[in-house]
């Protein structure tokens, strides 16, 4: 099994770290632009494993794709990241470009590949790399959901002062600071509904919170965030891998679920060893439909960018 990571970046080599640790695959390659990066980190992970003791084989490459032939599932982290102040969505000029020509010299070598996408802006990343490769809409998942998720699930652990282990929250719709919804009404502690426990303002705080959970690292890092990121990225390939069949919010091609059609958005889909393979009705309240179709609206209109960018 080869899966390959493109981008070397922060968040890039922290989800081929992640991966290796888990021995998702016994061939990992790393690939970037810039000249040595790849390799270098590569060389980095492989000394990691005479410590660490895992045995996947990882190599780099400098923008040369026919290493990465045969690859099952492979994860883009190309482009660049946002800076304090800058939206994810600013990004899109330079990354839509990148996400192109890099889904297309995946696909050349890898035509059974499952792509996952985590450049930004991601939703908008996701919609280009299906409609760049025409490739059936299950093999193309963009990952903002599950790290929203956690950063829902860690404001509202600090809130309640509990386990961080007895939480499940969702956040759903697009990767974005106006765009996602945490899904309040469906959190709970061990079974029970958080609002239990919090009352309305905490818990509009925790969701605000979480909204621009992704711009307070940027400005506390100076650059996006990578530790979460990568090891969301590194969740998911698992569960492909492993045939796991785990329930994660991701970004999916949607033809009528959740109100929306010809748009990738955040929902709660079934991942398995052929991508996506089934949407999970949340059955949403009028509240929170209305919030997606929002969401659903802001995104398309970033889509409509595309057009003027990407020929
Ligand atoms: C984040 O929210 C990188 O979009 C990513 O940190």
């Amino acid at each position: 099994m080869k899966v390959t990571v493109v981008g070397a970046g922060a968040v890039g080599a922290t989800c081929a770290d992640n991966i290796a640790r888990k021995q998702l695959c016994d061939e990992l390659v790393l690939v970037d632009i810039k000249e040595g990066v790849a390799e270098g980190k590569a060389m980095d992970l492989m000394q990691t494993a005479q410590i660490e003791g895992f045995d996947t084989k990882i190599t780099g490459s400098t923008n040369d794709y026919a290493k990465t032939a045969g690859s099952s599932v492979a994860v883009i982290t190309s482009g660049i990241p946002r800076k304090p102040g800058m939206t994810r969505e600013e990004l899109i000029g330079i990354n839509a470009g990148i996400v192109k020509t890099v889904t297309q010299n995946l696909l050349k070598y890898s035509p059974d590949v499952i792509i996952i996408v985590i450049s930004n802006p991601m939703d908008t990343m996701t919609y280009l790399a299906l409609k760049a490769t025409g490739l059936p809409k299950n093999r193309i998942i963009g990952m903002g959901g599950i790290l929203d998720s956690a950063r829902f699930k860690t404001y509202l652990q600090q809130s309640l002062n509990c386990s961080q282990n007895d939480l499940h929250a969702v956040v759903i719709g697009g990767h974005g600071d106006t765009t996602m919804i945490p899904l309040t009404r469906l959190a709970t502690l061990n079974g029970t509904p958080v609002s239990n426990f919090l009352n309305a303002d905490q818990l509009k705080q925790v969701a605000a919170d979480t909204m621009v959970g992704g711009a307070t690292l940027t400005k506390l890092l100076g650059t996006s965030a990578w530790y979460a990121p990568g090891a969301a990225g590194a969740l998911l390939v698992e569960s492909i891998i492993r045939n796991q069949k785990k329930v994660f919010p991701c970004c999916v091609y949607l033809d009528g679920e959740y109100g929306q059609k010809d748009i990738c958005l955040g929902v709660p889909v079934v991942i398995g060893s052929k991508g996506w393979e089934k949407i999970i009705d949340y059955k949403l309240n009028a509240e929170e439909q209305e919030a997606f179709n929002k969401s659903a609206e802001a995104v398309r209109s970033m889509n409509g960018v595309l057009d003027t960018l990407v020929a």
